[in-house]
This record gives structure tokens, sequence and C-alpha cells, in this order.
């Protein structure tokens, strides 16, 4: 598991040096949620599990719970047992006592002359109730069973997510992104009888089809045996349809013309255990098959909560936008329901960060206030390289900023902070997992300094420890890279794998457990699939994945998937994908392939490979480069040194290679592949 990049990787950003810290601005101090540092002593173990309580009073319950974790299924664990409450009650009724007429969403159309759509709650409230009885009654959705929605960054997705979250009912938000066939995976394996798409939407400019992926959705779901009964299609102009392909009369059917019969409708919100599913997010593991992680309901939204209000910093006084998608798991719970159970005003972008140029995040952070700012480093490192003095030139002032997905560069963050936060936004550095519902290390924005590119300490009532391969701690301040795991359980953790418990339990919890019958959470640390390194002042940084995952541009690709996806063209016999560094998107897969005995290397076979990883996976996982060789650099006993073939795309040195069993054939590749460099 570990051939490919784990050593050179881990000891290529261990070189990073010590950096200098930066002190948080006073004028942030003096209006954070969080300034008491006594926060630490009332989350330590000592006082583990009962300090989840602070968490749990930020929620609204219906019934107070009893227990405040249960690990009788251990490592299966249920947070805030007893208690009963409604997500959509939390995230929206609640707040219109005191802010029904604030903006809940301000939507921001990528074409710059189209005008912007600002949701107040009050109006979020109807609008979730009418789709709520669409759901319910149009399509038969009730408490527990499971919707794939499919969709852009509009405002109908947070409405569709919260309809299915009064309704009791699961949702499973797929990336817009991912072509049809990655959809219809997750819809198959979710089991959902109901997708949610949207006619179109803009990306750089163009209006894309999008309704035609939901036809290779159905149709590779009712191959793995899965038959969707109704597509809901938004519209994204009314009255128009923005797709080649025809709407099918008794599956398809437009949701406005379905809200005729139901506006004005309110639908009884369904009180649900604290412990019951929430959602599903899928995400790339070490084998070919994306998993289903699954959220509770009670368990996550507290602890969504409580990282938006101490991390984030929100207040619902604040303009908060996180340039993230909600197809991944920052935008659940950073741009949905941390901030709306805040009652924060949170901003929704539907294109991408550099259209038309790089200035545009800046232009809507001036025009509507932004005063917290949220985005991976993929993106930041493109807005620097595109135009590093666009934020000199308009009138921001965020009092804070967070990155997010993936190792900063030192560099990076230093024109993040004082271009864009003008020395004066607090950064956090927040590290976590769409598996970890929530941040596991930050600073503490007003309590701690920054330090360029590691991400803190672990948060309140978050404990890391790492582990050498033999399970023997590596403590804070040893250069030495190890397993990135932590030590006890918290509310946002997912609940298992969907439909699978046993690969639940094997790739998040056995690697370091001792006794598999144990009940007693101290038996199970939790493993992030990460290497990382903790300096003596406890700050961690996290080096990358230590398993088959290659992080691109903050997403999470298995290199298994891609693959499968260059093994179903016909003239490929091996195929092995490796990570490459990437000036702008951290990493990219590159593909090497060996071709079955009578085909010839040709232009015509790598775009057919490209193809083939656009159709299975999405555009997302298009390849670096694709190099045919006449051979794969092998071990004896036949498995693909990936190692090997990662190093020579990096340009570094392949080590001794005189134990493989075709050693000649690593020379040859090395002057492919660097010489064309
Ligand atoms: O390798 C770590 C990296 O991203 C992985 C999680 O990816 P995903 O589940 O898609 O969630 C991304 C958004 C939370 C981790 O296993 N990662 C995440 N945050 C950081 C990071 N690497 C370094 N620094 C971070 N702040």
């Amino acid at each position: 598991m570990t051939d490919q990049t784990t050593v050179t990787e881990a000891q290529i950003a261990v070189h990073w040096q010590e950096e200098e810290k930066f002190h948080p601005h006073h004028s942030f101090i003096a209006q954070a949620n969080m300034t008491d540092e006594s926060i630490y002593t009332r989350f330590g173990l000592d006082n583990f599990p009962d300090c989840y309580r602070e968490y749990a009073d930020l929620l609204t319950w219906d019934k107070l719970w009893h227990t405040i974790l249960d690990t009788s299924e251990a490592p299966t664990w249920t947070w805030f047992k007893g208690g009963m409450l409604n997500v959509s009650v939390n995230c929206v009724d609640r707040h219109l006592a005191l802010h029904r007429n604030k903006a809940a969403f301000i939507w921001v159309p990528e074409l710059e002359d189209e005008p912007l759509v600002t949701l107040t709650y009050q109006e979020l409230y109807a609008r979730v109730n009418e789709m709520a009885a669409v759901l319910r009654d149009e399509c038969g959705v009730k408490s527990g069973d499971r919707v794939t929605i499919h969709m852009p960054m509009v405002p109908e997705l947070p409405i569709t997510m919260l309809a299915c979250a009064r309704l009791g009912a699961v949702h499973s938000v797929v990336f817009g992104g991912f072509s049809g066939h990655a959809c219809g995976q997750r819809v198959s394996d979710s089991g959902s009888k109901v997708l949610v798409v949207m006619d179109a939407y803009y990306r750089n400019g163009g209006l894309i089809d999008h309704k035609e992926k939901a036809d290779e959705a159905v149709k590779t779901a009712k191959e793995e045996g899965v038959n969707v009964e109704h597509v809901l299609v938004w519209q994204r102009y009314k009255d128009q349809y923005h797709s080649q392909t025809k709407m099918h009369s008794s599956r398809d059917h437009f949701v406005a013309d379905l809200l005729t019969k139901h506006r004005s409708a309110i639908v009884p919100p369904v009180s649900m255990p604290a412990e019951a599913p929430l959602f599903l997010m899928y995400t790339s593991g070490t084998t070919g098959r994306p998993k289903g992680c699954q959220h509770s309901s009670g368990g996550y939204l507290s602890y969504a909560a409580g990282t938006s209000k101490f991390v984030q910093d929100i207040h619902p006084t604040d303009v908060y936008w996180c340039m993230a998608d909600i197809g991944w798991i920052t935008g659940h719970s950073y741009i949905v329901y941390g901030p709306l159970a805040l009652a924060a005003t949170s901003i929704l972008y539907e294109g991408v960060p550099g259209y038309p140029d790089s200035g545009r995040p800046w232009r809507i952070a001036e025009r509507l206030g932004v005063n917290i700012f949220h985005t991976a480093p993929t993106t930041i490192r493109m807005l620097r390289k595109a135009g590093p003095d666009e934020p000199l030139k308009y009138n921001i002032h965020f009092k804070h900023m967070t990155t997010v997905g993936e190792p900063i560069e030192p560099e990076v963050w230093r024109w993040y902070y004082f271009t864009v936060g003008k020395g004066k936004a607090a950064i956090v550095d927040t590290y976590w997992q769409t598996e970890t519902g929530g941040f596991l290390c930050s600073t503490m924005p007003a309590i701690h300094p920054m330090k360029p590119g590691s991400a803190g300490p672990g948060m309140p009532g978050i404990h890391p420890i790492i582990f050498d391969d033999d399970g023997h701690e590596i403590p804070a301040g040893t250069p030495k890279a190890g397993n990135m795991c932590i030590r006890n359980p918290w509310p946002g953790a997912f609940q298992t794998i969907y439909g699978d418990r046993d690969r639940f339990v094997k790739t998040y919890y056995a690697k370091f457990n001792k006794d598999p019958k144990s009940k007693d959470w101290r038996d199970w640390p939790y493993f992030t699939g990460d290497a990382a390194v903790a300096a003596s002042d406890g700050y961690y940084r996290i080096l990358g994945r230590v398993d088959d995952v290659i992080n691109v541009a903050g997403h999470r690709l298995g290199t298994k998937e891609l693959e499968s996806a260059c093994l179903l063209v016909e003239e490929v016999a091996e195929a092995a994908v490796v990570p490459v560094n990437d000036e702008i998107k951290g990493k990219m897969p590159e593909i090497y392939l060996a071709l079955k005995p009578g085909y010839k290397k040709s232009k015509a076979i790598e775009d057919k490979v490209v193809k083939s990883i656009e159709v299975s996976i999405g555009k997302i996982a298009r390849p670096r480069h694709v190099w045919i060789v006449s051979d794969m650099p092998k071990t004896r006993s036949g498995k693909i040194m990936r190692r090997v073939l990662a190093s020579l795309s990096n340009g570094r040195d392949v080590g001794d290679v005189t134990t493989l069993a075709n050693p000649e054939v690593v020379e040859e590749i090395r002057q492919m592949v660097q010489g064309a460099k």
C-alpha cells in the first residue's frame, strides 16, 4: 500500500524550515467568539466526553439527550443518545424570531451582469418547506430514504438539502463536476430512488448542459440494479430548458411545475434521533469503489456549529464567504450547516474564481462586504499567479481567512496574509477530512499565533497522536514523520461507510487497535491516512497521504479509480497512476500505461485514456501526462513499482533499482519522461 510516495513525500515536506509565527491583530481578538484559553482545559482528555456538552448546547433539541457518548458498538460511536432534533429547524426555523429578514444566502451568478439573488431566512424557510412538500408528496420521500443531489452552486442546492433534512431523509450530494457515470455509481450505492439535478449552469462563461449527466447516471444505476423513479430538474432560467436531452415523460419533472401545487406549503419537521444519518458524502479510497461516508444529525451539526463559531469566528453580523463547492465536505459543513446553524449570511458563488479575471473574488467581496473568506491553497496559488496585485485594487477588509484541504506553501501563505488579508486578517489553516465532519487541527484564531505551512494544534477536544508503523508514539518535536491519528472520538466523526461497516473498521480503526473486542474508546485511535510531523510547540504539519489517494487541487482521487478507468480502454494491458507535483494544483495524476501485445503506442490511445477518465470520473481527474511505456518497472513478485514511477515523474532520483525484475526499463522510462521535461 505504501509503495507510492510516503517516504520521499514526507522527507521533502519535512525540509520546509520552521517558520516565524504571526500574532493575530488586536482588532480581531477584541471581537472574537473564543478568547478563553481555558477551553483547552475544559476539553482535555480528563473531561472527555462530557466536554462536548458545550457543542450540544449550541443546538435546539426537541428532546434532550441522556447519554453523551455510547460506546457499546465500538468503534461505532453514538453521540447525544436519547436526543431528538430536526436539522432544518436548527438551521432555519429557529432563526426566524430574531433574523427573519436577514440574508441567509446571497447567490452570485458567474455572469457579472446577472442580478444577485438574496434569500432571507424567511424566504429560505418558505422554499425549504415547499421543496419538502414536493419530495414528500410527489416522490414519496420519507425519513431514512436516500436522495441523490447532483447540482451546481445555486441556492436550490441547499434548499433541496434542507428539504431532505426536514423530512429526515438522507441526502447524498455529488459534486457537479463528476461525470454522469460517477454520479450513477453513487446513486446505486446509496439506493436512491430520487435524483435531483439542474438543467444547466455557468462555468468559465459558458452555459453547460448538466441534465445530460442525469440520463447517464440513471443508466449506470440501472445497470447496477437500482431503478431511479424520479428525476427532479431545477431550471437555471425560469421557463427555459437548457439541455439537449429530452425530459422522460413519466420519470423527469421540472421542480418548478411541481412547486405550483405546493405554494406556501408548510411541512412539519420530522423529529429525528441524534444518531439518525443526515447525509452521505462519497470520497475516494484505496480501492476502486468510492465510499459513502455517513454523517449523523445531532453530532455532526453540533460539531459543524461549534467549529464555525470558534474557529471560523462567525457572528450573525458577519458576511461569510466560503469559496468551496457544496459538493464537497467543506461546502456541507462550512457553507451550509455550520453557518446556517449560527444564523450567518453565507455567500454562494456559481462560478470559477478566475472568471472573467482574477479580480473577480475581490470584486464580489467588496460589493457584498465580505469579512470572512475561506478557500483552498489551489485557489490561492492560482489567484496569486494570475493577479498578484489584484487584491490591492479593491476595498476589501477581511477579519478572518481560512485555508483548507492541502498543505499551503509558506510563500503562498505570506501572500494570502499580507496582500489579501492586509496583515490584519487572522488566518486559520484547517486540517480535516470528509470523514471527520469538521476541523481536526487548527489554531484558535484569537488564542494562538499562526505559523505558515502548519495547521496548528489539535482542536479543543481532539487529541492527535502520531504513531510509527509499529504503533509507537512519535513525540512532538521529533523530526520524523508518522501516521496521524486521533486518540478519541468526537461528535463530527462519520458513523460508518454506508453499507460496509467492515471496511469502515478496517480502514480507520483496525490499524492501531490492540483489542478488537474492546468497548473502551481509548483502544480505538482513529487513523487519518495522512503522514504528519508535530513540532515541539504542538503544531502539526500535514505531509500528505500514506495511502493510494492523490489530493488534486484539494480534492481526493483514488489511484485505483483512475487505473480502472484506464483499463477500460481496449489496448491497455496495465496502468499505474502516480501523483506529480504541480505548481497550482498541488498534485496531479500522471499515468503510465503498458499496452497489450500487438498494439503500438499512439496519441490516439493516449486520448482514449483521457476520455475514459473524463467519462468514468469527470474532468477534475484529467491527468497531467500519459506515458506509454514498453514495460512497467516491477518487483520480482510482479508488483508495479509506483514509487519508482513517481520519482521519475517528479524529477527525482529513483534510488537503487537493481533488485527489480527489469531494472533496464527504468532508464528507458527516465529518458522518455525526464528527457521530455
Ligand atoms: O491529506 C489531507 C488533506 O486532504 C485530505 C482530506 O481530503 P478531503 O476528504 O477531500 O477533505 C478536504 C477538505 C477537508 C486529508 O486527508 N488535507 C486537508 N486539509 C489539509 C490537508 N493537508 C494539509 N493541510 C490541510 N489543512
